[in-house]
């Protein structure tokens, strides 16, 4: 829906010298749409600005995936209330918006709760910022939650931009959004809409441009990403692994990363693409939520446990060196002790090199949160407390034991001191590294000396005394 729902008198004329502050909650789609929206604002006379207290315009970019996370944001709202009121006093304006998947769910109730708000505006209408903002400078106040993907991969890109989107060595591409599968305590299919998957041309200049800018590694994004399909320029159907196969062929990108996958989506093309494609990194995300069948099915996941087993010992017959990476719910309505057992002994038999873990919130029009059987509070806490010690302990393997091991790291950035570099592993992981290691953009290969809480250290990379997590980037 677009509607204008109130007047007010205009607002003075603004000089081309604005600030736009955009503070993001979420997944890394939020991420990429944040930089998106900056690039449509840039073309208006928005420069970015590190402070709210220093803005002229404030986003909230929203998630509304598990928890209080509209709370969240009507209590930022009252912080910037107090802001807006103070700048009034100075003669200064602000202006406040609210995007993403609480915009999206919300809509206009959020104007009505927090009148601070000037304009709400949901995933699929990024592109429309700009219009949006011009009516606000009119006086109006404006909602706009149409669901247009198409549209906003058509405008969305900036095409005409590379240069103020390229934010280092590393760069997210949406290539999919939205989602069909409507597992039951999920609320994507609501607020990001039906899945649509971007075509194959936009996604490849695109892709040309950020190599071209001098980004060295990519990561494909969408909320269902393997189940993006498309056709190649003389219009031969294509899946995932097709498109990778295409990227993986563009000079200078030498990193290639997809995130997040459905396990029911993990097709024998793509499966493929991890044998082939060196530049296809050993690190997957396949979440599994659960390793009871019976939780699996109330979940509407519509595979069981020993689906995703079977289709791990695939992958890693494709790809031995694979990490694999997952997300988990503990406490979704009904798990018994012995579902919870069944989710145990899954992470037990798979070996995760990292992963996510999340009490089950019950989100308002889902399935999940009319089911029966609700679990308390304290038992969701209990067994999340178990499986991420599991978890922990399995990362922790995985990271000692590259310890030894010769492993080639993107060089991102510089360290913390001057004599470090701050590399990537291929399974994410951060690793410290001897300034000299190489150029910013270098793919080169280090020995691995140490693991430190949440990163690795190289060989050459300076002494660091045991226990010390200083050098930690
Ligand atoms: N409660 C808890 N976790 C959730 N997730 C999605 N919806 C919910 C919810 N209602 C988790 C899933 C998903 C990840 C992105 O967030 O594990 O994979
Ligand atoms: Fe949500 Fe399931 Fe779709 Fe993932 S696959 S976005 S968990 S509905």
């Amino acid at each position: 829906m677009t509607e204008t729902i109130e007047r007010r008198e205009p607002a003075t004329a603004r000089d081309n010298t604005r600030k736009v502050f955009i503070k993001t909650y979420g997944c890394q789609m939020n991420v990429y749409d944040s930089q998106r929206m900056g690039d449509a604002l840039a073309k208006d006379g928005y420069r970015p600005t590190e402070t709210m207290e220093d803005a002229d315009l404030v986003l909230l970019n929203t998630c509304h995936i598990r928890e209080k996370a509209a709370e969240k944001i009507y209590s930022e709202l009252g912080r910037i209330r107090l802001l807006k009121a103070d700048k009034a006093s100075r003669g200064e304006e602000l202006r406040v918006g609210v995007t993403g998947c609480v915009a999206q769910a919300e809509g206009r109730e959020i104007i009505d709760r927090a009148p601070v708000v000037d304009l709400v505006i949901g995933p699929q209408t990024y592109h429309r910022l700009p219009d949006a903002l011009a009516r606000v400078a009119k006086g109006d106040k404006v909602v706009d939650t149409d669901y247009a993907v198409e549209d906003k991969f058509a405008h969305l890109p900036g095409a005409e931009a590379p240069q103020i989107r390229a934010r280092g060595v590393t760069a997210f591409l949406t290539v999919q959004e939205g989602c069909d599968k409507f597992c039951t305590f999920c609320v994507v299919p609501y607020t990001r809409g039906a899945e649509v998957s971007r075509a194959f041309g936009p996604i490849m200049d695109e892709a040309r441009r950020l190599a071209d800018a001098g980004v060295r590694a990519v990561t494909l994004l969408g909320q269902n990403v393997n189940a993006w399909s498309g056709q190649d320029v003389a219009g031969r159907p294509l899946g995932l692994g097709g498109l990778l196969r295409a990227l993986a062929e563009i000079p200078g990108i030498g990193r290639l990363r997809y995130t997040t996958s459905h396990p029911r989506d993990m097709d024998d093309d793509l499966i493929a693409a991890h044998r082939d494609l060196s530049a296809l990194m050993p690190y997957l995300h396949l979440p599994v939520q659960s390793g009871s069948d019976r939780i699996l099915k109330a979940m509407n996941r519509r595979h069981t446990a020993a689906d995703y087993l079977a289709l791990l010992d695939r992958i890693r017959a494709a790809r031995p060196d694979i990490a694999l990476s997952g997300d988990f719910i503990v406490g979704f309505p009904g798990e018994s002790d012995a579902d919870f057992e069944a989710t145990m002994r899954l992470v037990e038999k798979v070996g995760y090199a990292s992963a996510f873990s999340f009490k089950y919130s019950p989100r308002p029009g889902t399935p999940g949160a009319d089911m029966d059987g609700h679990v308390e509070e304290t038992v969701k806490s209990e067994r999340l407390q178990r499986l991420q010690a599991l978890l922990r302990e399995q990362q922790t393997a995985f990271a000692e034991s590259l310890v030894g091991r010769d492993v080639e790291i993107l060089v991102e950035k510089p360290g913390r001191y001057a004599h470090q570099r701050v590399g990537r592993s291929p399974f994410l992981q951060p690793v410290v590294a001897a300034a000299d290691v190489g150029e910013i953009g270098d793919l080169v290969t280090v020995r691995i000396a140490a693991t430190l809480p949440n990163s690795l250290l190289a060989e050459g990379s300076g002494a660091v005394r045991a226990g010390d997590t200083r050098n930690v980037a």
